[in-house]
């Protein structure tokens, strides 16, 4: 993300000498994406950023997937689910393919204090906070979160949860880097006017989260082959001894609440609900607005078929007894697989017909490789969900 921010005491000259008041060198590190070709940030340590003791496995929850087949929409009622109490160690498997993974975890709050000390090696990851609040405490400071806040944390970013009250956390874990989509940023990387955001939207940490500690555990998740394991490392000192760093590359979180959806005088495709891009998928919000304005307009979609790619709908606010006969409710998610048209339950269209306003909430992950099952995800489907189209039992279903 090229938007610089300092935080904490940096050198006036990068690669320069920088003391502390003892006279001790400080060890300054890079932490940049694409080799030495993007964006980075620079880091000052109190001690030496790469001294590890030792490094033993890290026995990760399942992360088996089972292809989509034979191919079917799936409906997986994600509050339903039952997890352990850690953001991190907790997550169970949903969806994922060789792109992204999304997981989810019920947390529990303060008394169980917070995760372990963690970093994703693998990608970015972007936790979108269902319910639920705390902080997440980084090598780069201290984020705030909330409900409705999703959480991006920069691949490799050494950090721990703390949930102030039990947290829902949907992770949308990525093997790429997590930005914003290039069509809303200037050529040197600022948001345009028709973005549905701006800078003013994305909070960062602000202040330095220094922590005494030596012989500290941070578990790492990365890849092997093309199986995803985890190692875990005991480093001599603790890794939250950064003093100042400078850069665009940090954690941020950014609320629903600050998305401005942008709507138009006809139905609106996806992409005008975008949020972030990774390789090979995209994330929306489909949030509360006003609805298409042309006379004769019909709020709900059409049918599509989403030939390039895979939808996985997450409704997390509003009215869903609209959508009665497809079994959709909060908590749901709604696999809608490429080779599949969907669209609304048939009675949805004249039933929205003079509709002003859409109060639903939805997050909305494409990819464009097929989606597997994991065993969270198989663990909590409906499987009536595939023939409700079929059954056609209800009117007033909507469908994105
Ligand atoms: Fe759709």
């Amino acid at each position: 993300m090229a938007y610089y921010r300092q935080v904490g005491e940096v050198p006036q000259k990068r690669h320069t000498q920088f003391r502390d008041p003892e006279g001790r060198l400080y060890y300054e590190e890079l932490m940049g994406e694409e080799g030495f070709s993007s964006d980075s940030s620079l880091l000052y340590h109190r001690g030496v950023p790469s001294a590890i003791a030792s490094a033993e496995t890290w026995e990760l929850p399942d992360q088996t997937r089972m292809p989509n087949h034979p191919l079917k929409p799936r409906h997986l009622r994600l509050h339903t689910l039952e997890t352990g109490a850690d953001p991190v160690t907790s997550r169970r498997l949903v969806l994922g393919n060789a792109d992204v993974r999304i997981s989810y975890v019920v947390t529990g709050g303060a008394e169980n204090g917070p995760s372990p000390l963690y970093r994703n090696a693998i990608g970015d990851e972007c936790v979108f906070v269902e319910s639920g609040s705390g902080t997440v405490e980084t090598v780069f400071g201290v984020l705030s979160y909330r409900s409705g806040d999703y959480v991006v944390i920069p691949r490799a970013t050494t950090h721990r949860w703390a949930p102030a009250e039990p947290s829902r956390l949907y992770a949308i874990e990525a093997n790429s880097h997590i930005a914003p989509p290039k069509r809303y940023l200037s050529r040197y990387g600022q948001l345009l006017e028709h973005a549905p955001y701006s800078e003013r939207d994305l909070h960062g940490p602000s202040a330095v989260h220094l922590t005494e500690g030596t012989d500290v555990e941070v578990l790492v998740k990365h890849r092997v082959g093309g199986q995803v394991v985890g190692t875990r490392f005991t480093y001599a000192t603790h890794p939250f001894d950064v003093v100042g760093w400078d850069g665009c590359l940090y954690p941020y979180t950014f609320n629903l609440d600050d998305y401005m959806p942008i709507t138009g005088k006809v139905h609106q495709p996806p992409p005008v609900h975008q949020v972030f891009e990774g390789h090979n998928f995209v994330v929306c919000n489909f949030l509360p607005r006003k609805v298409d304005y042309h006379p004769l307009a019909v709020p709900v979609p059409y049918y599509h078929s989403n030939v390039d790619s895979d939808e996985v709908m997450f409704y997390v606010a509003g009215d869903y007894e609209a959508r009665k006969g497809s079994g959709i409710g909060l908590g749901s998610i709604s696999l809608h697989p490429g080779g599949h048209a969907h669209g609304p339950q048939p009675e949805a269209i004249e039933a929205s017909l003079g509709a002003e306003y859409f109060e639903e909430s939805a997050v909305m992950v494409d990819t464009f490789a097929p989606l597997e099952l994991g065993e969270g995800g198989l663990a909590c489907e409906d499987p009536e969900y595939a023939w409700s189209w079929a059954r056609s039992v209800a009117s007033g279903t909507i469908d994105r």
